[in-house]
């Protein structure tokens, strides 16, 4: 049965809580609930990510998680351990965020799920309330349950609804909060710890619970691949896509959420969600055709992408120097996992390109130091700031819209290029102010 009701009640009572996994979403997690007074205690058993978080520093980017932890710790409701089962201990709540990697067939590796479920089953208080936070499978409540084997131990999925680059904010002020178990009162004492964000709560049940948050994300991904797609008839007829995009938002049923076209969709969410659904459409015997062919759509939008700097360097990108500006797979975070700008940087690297990159998260030194430049970036010559990456390049293409880009100085720009073009696959620039300065410009459905 799905119940709708909202638990803005005031009466905010403190809770002990563990959470296992000190990562995109454990973090922020432990911070927010920190921060509504109860007592968390977070585990990280990597050593490195512990000691940046003892010692006050953040080890992902992320505008302000660390004032949300310095207060929480401040205030001493939150203390970080290496040990999970030394966390469990005391905790009325254990919040499970560790990764949930994926195979080629798009199913997901539970085993991170299942080793922290068996690592502290035996040791949680009596009556405590497991809540799965990562994204998993449906039925991964139910498998939670069996590893535990404990009929006092009651398993609540609870997925994240947050956005890297602003996860602070969105832990804060969620639109919605779900939570699903066949036990409904242990969905709503967990829906009350987070009582103080005023959101809506949805109780439902674990499987449904479990869907809401594939069915979420591969909405997101869906629009986004009807708006690169509408982005890329709009070159055709030529419209101009960015009033197009204005004339649909104003729709309140379509909202302006989600609107800008851009390299395709990324991330660790959106790529890994969809690939999940389609699979687990296709084991259930359902034939999930319109989501296939939004992954598919997202696949064309690569190659599009490639193919405009192709045509900005007259047909060919072999031996020609392209600056890349921007590798995460988007702003306002360090995350490059399946980052659309990353793998348009490699596959021009592939075509013969000489990629000269430029990220703000990533340091232009690397390059120096072979054996320090991480796998993922490998083939890239990382440049130190934009110019260095337009140095002697043929094209600007930029591929994460970090906002900095809007405010450098193109002329100068310009004078370090063999030729002054740019493609804007984020359409972050203003087109008549560049060609101004003598630049060829390709947005993506842009005039
Ligand atoms: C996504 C969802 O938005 C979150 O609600 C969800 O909690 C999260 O996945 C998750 O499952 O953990 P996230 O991956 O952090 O969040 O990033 P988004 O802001 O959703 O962006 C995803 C991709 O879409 C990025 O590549 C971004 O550049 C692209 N995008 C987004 C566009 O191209 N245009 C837009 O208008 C918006």
């Amino acid at each position: 049965m799905t119940t709708r009701s909202n638990i803005r009640d005031g009466r905010s009572t403190s809770h002990t809580v563990a959470v296992i996994g000190a990562g995109y979403v454990g973090l922020p997690t432990a911070a927010t609930l920190s921060h509504f007074g109860h007592r968390v205690v977070l585990a990280e058993r990597d050593e490195v990510r512990l000691a940046a978080l003892r010692s006050g520093q953040m080890p992902i980017v992320e505008s302000g998680l660390d004032d949300l932890v310095a207060e929480s710790v401040l205030a001493g409701n939150l203390k970080f351990t290496a040990s999970a089962t030394e966390a469990v201990l005391e905790a009325e709540f254990v919040f499970l965020c560790v990764p949930t990697p994926q195979s080629d067939d798009g199913s997901a590796d539970l085993s991170f799920v299942e080793a922290a479920a068996k690592e502290v089953g035996q040791l949680l208080m009596p009556g405590a309330i497991v809540v799965n936070k990562s994204t998993v499978p449906v039925g991964s409540a139910t498998m939670v349950e069996e590893v535990i084997g404990r009929p006092d131990i009651r398993v609540v999925s609870n997925p994240e609804f947050l956005r890297e680059g602003s996860a602070v904010q969105d832990s804060l002020h969620p639109d919605r909060l779900v939570v699903g178990a066949d036990d409904a009162q242990a969905a709503a004492m967990v829906g009350s710890l987070f009582a103080a964000t005023g959101a809506p709560l949805i109780i439902t049940d674990a499987t449904t619970s479990e869907t809401i948050k594939y069915a979420s994300n591969a909405f997101l991904a869906t629009k986004l691949s009807y708006v690169n797609a509408v982005a890329g008839l709009c070159e055709e007829v030529g419209a101009d896509v960015r009033d197009v995009m204005l004339g649909l938002g104003y729709d309140k049923r379509i909202g302006f959420e989600f609107l800008r076209p851009g390299p395709g969709w990324g991330g660790s969410c959106l790529p890994k969600d969809t690939r999940a659904l389609l699979h687990i459409a296709r084991e259930a015997g359902y034939d999930f055709s319109l989501l296939a062919g939004a992954i598919a759509s997202n696949e064309q939008q690569l190659a599009r992408v490639v193919a405009k700097v192709e045509t900005a360097c007259g047909g060919s990108v072999d031996g020609i120097k392209v600056a890349v500006w921007g590798l995460t797979f988007k702003a306002n975070t360090d995350d490059r996992r399946d980052s659309p700008s990353l793998e348009i940087a490699h596959r021009l690297s592939a075509l013969g390109a000489v990629v000269q990159a430029f990220d703000p998260t990533v340091s232009g030194g690397l390059s120096e130091d072979p054996d320090n430049v991480p796998n993922d970036l490998r083939g890239l010559h990382l440049c130190a700031d934009p110019y260095e990456a337009a140095t002697g390049a043929a094209v600007v293409v930029v591929l994460t819209e970090w906002d900095e880009f809007r405010w450098v100085d193109f002329t100068r720009v310009a004078t370090s290029m063999s030729v002054p073009s740019i493609v804007d696959a984020r359409n972050l620039l203003d087109p008549a102010a560049v060609r101004r300065m003598g630049f060829t410009y390709d947005g993506i459905g842009r005039r």
